[in-house]
């Protein structure tokens, strides 16, 4: 599937206004599911119906527990799709699932062809669904129908990517008449990050063992940079020939200490990783995200164009809480949405809602 740049924003959508109550599924319950279940279930306007997860330690568990209540609350984690939707009477109609198990389509993929046979709306942190349509074109493809035959919806969301370093910098152009070129750069301090962001970018690996375990598939590093940068290139039009992604690890050259990590002198201090669009030789989008143990936080956006645009949060963005926010603030878009497989950039305009 090729995703073609004719989409304008807000005009194929059944509404862009939102049920008042969003009756969801939980997918996933990792520590970014669970931060997403937590702010979910305060929230008026959402209400929780079922959860699955396969990890054999939370299977059968009530969730009140898991989320910190006092008293259980009579939903158990669940560790296939077909009891919750059993369970679910005529009245309790599932509008969305909050997915958040996988990185790559590849493996993601059975999982949303099993919720959207259901008819289920999903959003889900899967950072290559962020823009899918490059890397796995007929997994795009097959998605697409699925879902619009199933009348539902499927978008990626997140921070990163799913915001900062794409609908962000392609939401600031709106102040542009012309775009030659974009620049996003996001830092952050890797220790205070979840401890499988940290596995994922390789905190206190010996060089050697970072370079090995990048080479055989082990290692993912951060994911979705190549995705942010089509996102970005292919909304605005910008004609990329290809893009460049890389990571570089960042060797410690003292020890660092502090209550989240210990990492030794030599080691993996954290990862330097860049994903470029290029067009006739010339780099167009440019992508930073640095994820280094003692790094100042920050995210910077700069649009080359008339009239420029440079956009600076220096406090940083607490990214797997701001996580949680976007899939929340998001998925009531995707409720309210055409049916098919879809982008962020393909949603009217997503916000926090008072409730
Ligand atoms: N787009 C973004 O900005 C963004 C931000 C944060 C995170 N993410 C991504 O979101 C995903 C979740 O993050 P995390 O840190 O919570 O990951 P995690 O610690 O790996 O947790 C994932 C959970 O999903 C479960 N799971 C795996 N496959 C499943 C399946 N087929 N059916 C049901 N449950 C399944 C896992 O069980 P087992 O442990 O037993 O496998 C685990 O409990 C990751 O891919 C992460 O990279 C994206």
């Amino acid at each position: 599937m090729t995703k073609t740049n004719t989409i304008s924003v807000g005009s194929p959508y059944i509404s862009s206004r939102c049920k008042d109550k969003i009756k969801f599924i939980s997918f996933g319950l990792g520590p970014v599911g669970l931060l997403i279940l937590q702010a979910a279930v305060v929230r008026s306007d959402f209400e929780l119906v079922g959860v699955v997860d396969v990890n054999p330690d939370l299977v059968g568990q009530d969730i009140g527990r898991l989320i910190g209540e006092s008293r259980e609350i009579g939903i158990p984690v669940s560790p296939d799709l077909s009891p919750v939707i059993d369970g679910i009477s005529g009245q309790n109609q599932v509008d969305l699932v909050f997915h958040a198990t996988q990185s790559f389509l590849d493996q993601t993929t059975p999982q949303f062809i099993d919720l959207l046979s259901c008819g289920l709306n999903v959003v889900s942190t899967c950072e290559t669904l962020a823009y899918p349509y490059r890397r796995y074109p007929n997994l795009s493809d097959q998605l697409d129908q699925v879902a619009k035959s199933n009348r539902c919806t499927l978008v990626g969301a997140g921070i990163n990517p799913g915001f900062l370093l794409d609908l962000l910098p392609i939401f600031l152009t709106t102040a542009c008449q012309e775009v030659t070129g974009i620049q996003a750069v996001r830092n952050i301090d890797a220790a205070k990050r979840r401890g499988p962001f940290q596995k994922k970018v390789g905190l206190n690996l010996s060089p050697e063992d970072f370079a090995r375990q990048r080479e055989i598939g082990q290692l993912s590093a951060h994911v979705g940079l190549t995705e942010s940068v089509y996102l970005i290139g292919d909304t605005l039009g910008l004609n990329l020939d290809r893009v460049v992604e890389e990571h570089r690890p960042v060797i410690a050259d003292c020890a660092y200490s502090s209550a989240e990590v210990e990492i030794q002198a030599g080691r993996v201090r954290g990862v330097n990783s860049f994903g470029r669009g290029v067009r006739n030789q010339q780099e167009i989008v440019r992508i930073d995200f640095n994820a280094v143990v003692g790094s100042q936080e920050y995210e910077e956006i700069r649009i080359e164009g008339y009239p420029p645009v440079i956009w600076r949060n220096k406090l940083g963005t607490a990214g797997d809480s701001a996580t949680a926010a976007v899939i929340l603030n998001m998925g009531k878009r995707v409720v309210a949405a055409q049916p098919g497989l879809l982008t962020a950039a393909d949603l009217p305009l997503p916000h926090f809602t008072r409730t």
